[in-house]
């Protein structure tokens, strides 16, 4: 999703509660034929999206909202590992990296890299597994475009080409994952937020998306390693999210030996398309999966939230209990998660395709989805 507005992040300080609650049996998460085993639990699995808890600079926020997600049985959250900047904030706001003429600096600081080793470690604690993303196709927290000028590109394409450019991102990568090398909170790492290359030849990405998948698996032979792409491309049939226009052609990508699963995100609105086209994008990704991850869906208009995305729920589900062959759903993430953070007692910002937790919203498309899982 591209996110438009920003968090509003009020820094506080206050310790971890002492409290111990690690999950039993902690492993490293991985594909099991064609679903996930998480903990030694082979199935289907259902989370959410949280682009902003490693934005929140309190490490008892950060606790009492993954204490709700294991409250409610999700074990699956998807969060931005990236916050590029160009100019360096005050030292209460979170960033994780900054360019300066043309060098890269990693920020391992307290607002840096440390916010996101708390969160691992709520998650950690609270038995929740975590999708870790490296980079923004979009201009949100940074993206690909804060890099531009420090490796001298200025377009996307060039990005994905430039060493430059590609040796800033993989010594940004090589920082994040050595802190969390072994950590059975990580689910996944994840390339890019919803990469695109507009009308370049499929080949752009393909190479890109082989070289760094490559390379993360030179650094950690353990964990799965997924694009995080919005699924365009499946089969170039005519309709605007099915055509290879955006630079990806998703069967080919989800091909590449050390990618681990697919996933695939669903706006109808956004993509000026009907919400019940959803239902045969599920069912179309479902066919070509590794597993498949259905990572991202939301509509904007609230009152569609529970019916609308409850049957794609239920679609997706449908690939595992009717065991129609194949049967490659092995779980998904609304997006997103919002919650009440305890520090400030405010919720958190509402773009539209919020789910609040405990909202008859959350009942219908947490608390229903999870017991039809079982
Ligand atoms: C996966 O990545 C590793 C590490 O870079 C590499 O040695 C290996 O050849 C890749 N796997 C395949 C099948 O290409």
């Amino acid at each position: 999703m591209k996110v438009i507005t920003l968090f509003p992040f009020i820094a506080a300080v206050a310790a971890l509660p002492a409290t111990s609650n690690i999950a039993p049996r902690a492993s490293i998460a991985k594909a099991d034929g064609l679903k996930f085993n998480i903990d030694g639990v082979t199935k289907y699995y259902a989370g959410t999206n949280s682009y902003w808890i490693p934005f929140l600079t309190n490490d008892n926020d950060v606790d009492f909202i993954m204490n709700h997600l294991q409250t409610a049985g999700h074990k699956i959250l998807r969060i931005w590992g990236f916050n590029d900047v160009k100019t360096i904030p005050g030292s209460e706001t979170v960033y994780f990296q900054s360019f300066s003429g043309s060098s890269a600096t990693v920020n391992t600081r307290p607002n840096g890299l440390q916010r996101l080793d708390a969160v691992v470690k709520a998650a950690d604690k609270h038995g929740v597994k975590l999708i870790i993303n490296f980079v923004n196709n979009w201009n949100d927290y940074g993206g690909m475009a804060a890099y531009f000028s420090a490796c001298e590109v200025s377009t996307q394409e060039q990005w994905y080409k430039s060493t430059n450019c590609q040796a800033m991102y993989q010594n940004y990568i090589k920082a994040a994952i050595s802190r969390h090398r072994s950590s059975t909170a990580v689910f996944a790492w994840e390339l890019a937020n919803e990469p695109r290359c507009k009308g370049c030849p499929t080949a752009v990405l393909t190479d890109w998306i082989r070289k760094t998948s490559d390379y993360i698996r030179s650094l950690d032979s353990d964990h799965m390693i997924t694009l995080g792409d919005e699924g365009f491309g499946p089969a170039d049939d005519g309709s605007y999210p099915y055509q290879f226009g955006e630079g990806l052609d998703w069967a080919a990508n989800l091909a590449l030996p050390n990618i681990s699963f697919g996933t695939f995100h669903l706006y109808p609105d956004a993509w000026g398309v009907s919400n019940s086209f959803g239902n045969g994008w599920v069912t179309a990704h479902a066919k070509i999966c590794k597993p498949c991850l259905f990572e991202e869906y939301g509509v904007t208009n609230a009152a569609q939230h529970c019916p609308v995305e409850s049957e794609w729920q239920k679609t997706s589900l449908v690939w595992v209990i009717c065991s129609v062959s194949p049967t490659g759903m092995a779980a998904d993430l609304f997006w997103q998660l919002g919650d009440t953070v305890p520090s400030t007692n405010a919720k958190t910002h509402d773009d539209g395709h919020i789910i609040y937790y405990g909202s008859s919203d959350w009942k219908c498309l947490v608390d229903d989805h999870i017991k039809r899982i079982g």
